[in-house]
């Protein structure tokens, strides 16, 4: 069964004599008792990822099989916890062992002491299977379900009283023997098991305008956002996690510079809950790994994070994972894969690089749970992508590119012009809006897509226009054409530009989205029938309902209905005397 070491490779261990092993099993390596995974196996040779600094390490030291895969433990308390990516309490360990984490230590992800109000809701007799609800606890602000695990079925023989218990205490009996707490286990590579799948036809918002309206995300979906350094990935996965309709968030930080993850380790808990004004880490897990923690740590946090992820939502939660970033995921799968010496593919990653991103990005979904109360739950991933030098035909773009049902494309030259969220719409696509027509109609409005059509043939007139005028200048124009312009300019401006610090438009709901586009397209029409009858593109510019229109999205919520109402009525009573409004 246990065998030794035969070679050291960087994080990798090929090991020998390691009989009756499986793939995915969990090892202890060397007279530190290392945590390590077989990644492959080849007879009785075990191709080994430590999680830990393999340094000191000698070949003939002996390597012990516990015989099971790696799970994530799961529970109440996971909340509000930075975990590595192997699920170590990074907090807990740093009170124990000061900054530097020993070797072999292993440190319980759940705190073994801390007592939980238990109410059950099952009761002697009852037959319960994978998902049930056997009881439930109060964990910050949300019911934390006790359920039982996925594969287990039996009739309760005992169950407590309701009380104060820890996470290790029996509180549920079967009659078959098996004791239950409030802990279950869970193998980190296979997705939780769920009743049935269901459409993606209600939208995960945003709050930011040009996801909500362009490039949406259906709730249970998935999005890649991919883009250069400091074109505002990091931005957008806080505002989503700020903002979104997610009720929990799962942040994990793959293995950016050290530094860059310093800044989330400190960031991310400063952050309020809009909704709420409490710490948004109150309904966050965040899951750190930076680029000086093993590789194989980092290879593992992904699968962490999306099980952590996967069991609130089997509570009946809509959970939003984001990964920052999946590039350094690929990287650290380069890594191990190149110390294996296995084939590569394309710029060095393992051919099974599409294959594992699929893999992690079809975990998402909205669906019915185990369980007999057929409660809903959701998984939401959005995967930040940083492809070397911004070049989006890098493999880690391009595979992800193949899987995700929206991209959001990042552009550099946006972000240097300080247009902000700097997504390109020209590059950028969602697969989800044809599933969301129904959801916008009944939500937001019969004509919303009408609206937003509008405005996507505005926006590409313009940029056919704007080629015009670079090749032969603005005067070449005619007064329709520079309205045209206007226009473009109308929605880049006070549409699409949204500034994620903005105290009043950080979050902008549907029914305003909606009327700035309404606003923004009622006065280029009515626009368009005065340059029939006589106006001049001149005195289009000169109203001042296009400063009234740029100052829409600072509106506060309470003032929304009134100031639109009033807009649109100048609009329409606008003529070809200059108008005077009242702002
Ligand atoms: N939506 C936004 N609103 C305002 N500023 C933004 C926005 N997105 C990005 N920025 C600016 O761009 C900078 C870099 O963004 P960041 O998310 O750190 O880039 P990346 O993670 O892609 O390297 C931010 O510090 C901020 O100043
Ligand atoms: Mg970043």
């Amino acid at each position: 069964m246990n065998g030794v070491i035969s070679r050291i490779a960087g994080p990798a261990v090929i090991g020998k004599g390691i009989t009756g092993a499986k793939m995915y099993d969990i090892v202890r390596v060397g007279e530190l008792g290392l945590l390590g995974e077989i990644i492959r196996l080849d007879g009785d040779t075990a191709f080994i990822q430590v999680y830990e600094d393999t340094s000191g390490l000698f070949v003939g030291e002996p390597i012990q099989n516990t015989g099971l895969p790696l799970m994530a433990e799961l529970g109440p308390g996971l909340l509000a916890t930075t975990y590595d990516g192997i699920q170590r309490p990074l907090e807990m360990i740093r009170a124990k062992e000061g900054d530097f984490i020993s070797r072999g230590v292993f440190v319980d992800p759940l705190a073994k002491d801390k007592k939980w109000h238990f109410k059950p809701t099952a009761k002697v007799g009852d037959l319960l299977s994978g998902g049930d609800v056997m009881g439930e606890t109060q964990e910050g602000a949300f019911i934390h379900r006790i359920m039982m695990p996925p594969t287990l079925k039996g009739t309760v023989s005992q169950i407590v009283k309701e009380g104060d218990y820890t996470i290790d205490q029996v509180v549920c009996k079967l009659q078959e023997g098996t004791e239950l707490t409030m802990i279950q286990k869970w193998p980190v590579r296979s997705r939780r098991p769920y009743a049935r799948k269901l459409d993606p036809n209600e939208l995960f918002i945003t709050g930011q305008r040009i996801f909500d309206a362009m490039f949406p995300v259906a709730l249970g979906g998935n999005a890649s956002i991919p883009g250069p350094f400091g074109s505002g990935k990091t931005v957008v996965q806080q505002t989503l996690a700020k903002y979104s309709s997610a009720d929990i968030i799962i942040y994990i930080g793959c293995g950016e510079r050290g530094n860059e993850m310093a800044d989330v380790l400190h960031e991310f808990p400063a952050l309020t809950d809009p909704k709420t004004g409490r710490p948004l880490m109150e309904r966050t897990v965040l899951v750190a790994n930076t680029s000086n923690m093993p590789v194989a740590a980092r290879e593992a946090s992904i699968y962490t994070g999306i099980t952590l992820a996967e069991y609130y939502r089997d509570m009946g939660y809509n959970v939003a994972l984001m990964a920052d970033s999946t590039s350094r995921w690929a990287e650290a799968m380069r890594e191990i894969s190149s110390r294996l010496e296995e084939m590569p593919g394309e710029e060095g990653y393992p051919t099974y690089l599409g294959t594992r991103l699929a893999a992690f990005y079809e975990r998402a979904g909205r669906i019915i749970c185990l369980g007999k109360d057929s409660r809903n739950g959701s998984v939401t991933i959005v995967g930040a992508v940083s492809p070397p030098g911004g070049d989006f035909s890098e493999p880690v773009t391009q595979s992800t590119l193949r899987i995700v049902g929206t991209f959001w494309a990042l552009d550099a030259s946006l972000a240097n012009r300080r247009h902000f969220p700097a997504i390109n719409w020209g590059k950028s696509y969602s697969l989800y809006q044809e599933h969301l027509h129904t959801w916008y109609e009944k939500n937001v409005s019969p004509d919303f897509g009408n609206v937003v059509q509008q405005m996507m043939a505005i926006l590409q007139k313009e940029s056919e226009l704007q080629e015009v005028v670079q090749l032969v200048g603005p005067d070449a124009l005619q007064d329709n054409e520079r309205l045209v312009i206007e226009a473009g300019k109308m929605i880049r401006e006070d549409f699409l530009q949204q500034n994620a610090y903005s105290e009043v438009d950080g979050y902008c709901p549907m029914e305003k989205q909606y009327g700035i586009l309404k606003a923004i397209t009622h006065f280029y029409q009515k626009a368009q029938e005065l340059l029939k009858v006589g106006g001049t593109i001149d005195i289009v510019l000169e109203s001042p309902l296009l400063e009234t229109i740029g100052r829409l999205k600072d509106v506060m919520m309470k003032d929304w209905s009134k100031t639109l109402e009033s807009l649109l009525k100048e609009v329409k009573a606008w003529n070809l005397q200059p108008v005077t409004t009242s702002r």
